[in-house]
């Protein structure tokens, strides 16, 4: 009725019809609302498998399968509440500020969520079995996230780290040892995963960096830091470069791993793979993409007990940009991030904010061709991290506890991961340029 409720200003006179007509005919209304009321094999299935059965199907990394009604029926509060709240599907962005479209956006749109809500509000009917989809299939194993996109069953080469294993009972661990990438020739790469081997090993792995070691002459030195390639945290995907833009494998090359193992009440060992999705032999990108470690804070926090910290950080660009990605990263007390554009103007964007920051989950959400923000040279990015050292944060152990800067998951962390191109100012208005034309086309052909 609610939904009538919206109608009312608009259309106050058919409000009042339907009003007429339940008063007249009370046991027929019921029936329409019944009869509308939606049901799992026509309205929920095509949701859940679109949305969900990627991560909820049987032995993959959700704790249930979401596939059939006989799977689902006994979740469906959990559902709702995990759906209304938008914890589930994992996407953590603000809908109400910064950029919204994306490449990889996994979210429930309003209607979804309001078809899954009322789904469970009237019982969360099976409906009839004939509506039912045809099954959706899947690879066999979690397969590897971006394969498919490129008409691929693996990635083109797959760097594997050394054998660690974890005891039962431990302090947090890294392992940091070197392994050769062992490739023969130039390549540019247009995709990176990392992955723990195995479902087990994704419970001690709290996250991994590869950085890169490779002798390029001239080539465009970090501030001080090894140069980042990847980094994969609980939860993360990969990075899908833009089609004009990648990064270059010498020769030589290797990976110092970053491997933090977090101890899970049982001894296992796992190993990392680094799978890589190779540009064609002999093509060269117009851009190189680089992964910045973008700090709110670094090296020093001051998280009280019992009250909710921020911290920010500011970063010049030294070059004109385009910024590709946004990936948060805090450990259990993370409550948000914001990442902002201070343009030499003097104006103030939100570039994206996530607003309830989850551990579990530390995507990168990757910007659409027509969004990806293009920032002239001298353009600050500012991150502000907050940090809820209360009991409100369910994901905090100990609000009682002083909280500092540290590697360790009980420490905490304030950064972005930013992929970033840079470019002269010659190619930035040529950029500029494409992106004029790109949104004028998107208008025409919404128009
Ligand atoms: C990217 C993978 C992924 C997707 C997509 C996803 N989930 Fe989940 N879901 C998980 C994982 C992993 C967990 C357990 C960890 C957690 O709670 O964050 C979970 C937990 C849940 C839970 C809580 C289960 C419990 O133990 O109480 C519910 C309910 C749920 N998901 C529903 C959904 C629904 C409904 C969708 C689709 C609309 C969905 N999820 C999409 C991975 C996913």
């Amino acid at each position: 009725m609610f939904e009538a409720g919206f109608g009312v200003t608009r259309i106050a006179g058919a409000s009042a019809l339907t009003l007429g007509l339940t008063l007249a005919l009370p046991g027929s209304a019921v029936a329409a609302d019944e009869a509308r009321s939606p049901t799992f094999t026509r309205d929920i299935a095509p949701i859940f498998q679109d949305k969900c059965e990627a991560c909820h199907r049987p032995d993959s990394i959700a704790p249930m399968s979401l596939k059939t009604y006989a799977d689902v029926r006994p979740w469906a509060r959990s559902v709702k509440a995990r759906v209304q709240d938008r914890q589930m599907p994992p996407w953590h962005i603000d809908k109400t500020v910064g950029i919204q479209k994306f490449k990889n956006d996994r979210s429930l749109t309003n209607d979804q969520i309001a078809t899954i809500v009322r789904w469970v509000d009237s019982g969360a009917p099976q409906g009839d079995p004939g509506d039912m989809p045809a099954a959706r299939q899947w690879p066999e194993d979690q397969g590897w996230n971006f394969a498919a996109a490129f008409g691929q069953k693996e990635p083109d080469m797959v760097i594997t780290s050394h054998p660690f294993t974890m005891p039962a009972v431990s302090q947090d661990a890294w392992d940091k040892r070197v392994t050769p990438t062992g490739i023969r020739e130039p390549r540019w790469v247009r995709a990176i995963e990392i992955r723990p081997k195995t479902a087990k090993g994704r419970r001690i792995v709290h996250h991994a960096i590869a950085y890169l070691e490779q002798d390029e002459p001239g080539a465009p030195a970090p501030l001080g830091l090894p140069t980042p390639f990847m980094e994969w945290a609980v939860g993360k995907q990969g990075e899908l470069m833009r089609p004009d833009a990648g990064k270059l494998l010498l020769p030589g090359s290797k990976f110092h791993w970053d491997i933090h193992y977090s101890q899970a009440g049982e001894e296992i060992t796992n190993q990392v793979e680094l799978g890589l999705y190779f540009y064609p032999r002999g093509h060269k990108p117009k851009f190189r993409n680089t992964l910045q470690l973008v700090p709110a804070a670094l090296g020093t926090l001051d998280i009280r007990p019992n009250t909710i910290a921020v911290a920010e950080g500011f970063t010049v660009l030294r070059e004109a940009a385009r910024v590709e990605s946004f990936q948060a990263h805090m450990h259990l007390r993370g409550k948000a991030m914001m990442m902002e554009a201070i343009l030499p103007t003097g104006q103030k964007q939100v570039i994206s904010h996530v607003n309830d920051f989850n551990f579990n989950w530390h995507t990168t959400y990757i910007y659409a061709d027509e969004a990806a923000p293009l920032l002239p040279k001298g353009t600050i990015l500012k991150v502000t991290a907050w940090h809820d050292n209360t009991a409100a944060k369910k994901s905090n152990p100990d609000p009682n506890q002083w909280v500092g800067w540290g590697d360790r998951t009980v420490d905490e962390m304030a950064h972005a991961w930013v992929n970033i191109v840079y470019m002269n100012d010659h190619g930035f208005t040529i950029e500029v340029e494409k992106r004029r034309a790109m949104q004028a086309q998107n208008t025409e052909q919404q128009q």
